[in-house]
């Protein structure tokens, strides 16, 4: 289970970082050449929303199964830096992201049509796509 989830893992995570750059993106154009809020952005930015709701999916799933999780926790490992990352400061950051991409998405379908709409998604997922950039375990991503 553990080797089929961790690669999963990991491939979803660039996946995602690629969609939710885009989806950013196509929204700050329109929102720039004053297009209306259609329903395209809206499901683009339900792409990204439901690509973060699975990784969240396969990071707690992880988070039980993997050696640097919840059975890595203990005094020592709060004392380093990495073990730190993966056990506590990781989970923690991308869950508190999740939530606020899952708000900009809800609050973007509520003002749809509006301008409100566009800033929903922007400022929420910006803010969501910072937070997950800044907590990934850049020195073994990829390494295998
Ligand atoms: C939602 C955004 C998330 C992203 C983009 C993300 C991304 C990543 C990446 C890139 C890795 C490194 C994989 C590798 O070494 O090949 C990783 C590892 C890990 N993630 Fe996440 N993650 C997310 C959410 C979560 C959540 C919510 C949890 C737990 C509640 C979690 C738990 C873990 C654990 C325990 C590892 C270490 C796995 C191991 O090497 O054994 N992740 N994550």
């Amino acid at each position: 289970m553990y080797e089929i989830i961790k690669p999963f893992h990991s491939y979803l995570a660039l996946a995602l970082l690629v969609v939710l750059i885009i989806s950013i993106m196509i929204v700050l154009m329109s929102k720039l050449s004053k297009k209306p809020f259609a329903a395209s952005h809206l499901k683009i930015a339900l792409i990204a929303l439901i690509s973060t709701h699975i990784q969240l999916l396969l990071g707690l799933v992880l988070y039980f199964i993997s050696p640097l999780g919840f059975s890595n926790l203990s005094g020592a490992v709060m004392k380093d830096s990495f073990g730190r990352l993966q056990a506590v400061e990781h989970p923690i950051t991308m869950i508190i992201a999740v939530v606020l991409i899952t708000i900009g998405y809800s609050k973007a379908k509520k003002a749809f049509g509006t301008d409100k709409a566009y800033n929903a998604v922007l400022i929420y997922y910006s803010i969501g796509l910072i937070l997950i950039l800044s907590r990934l375990p850049w020195q073994v991503w990829m390494k295998g």
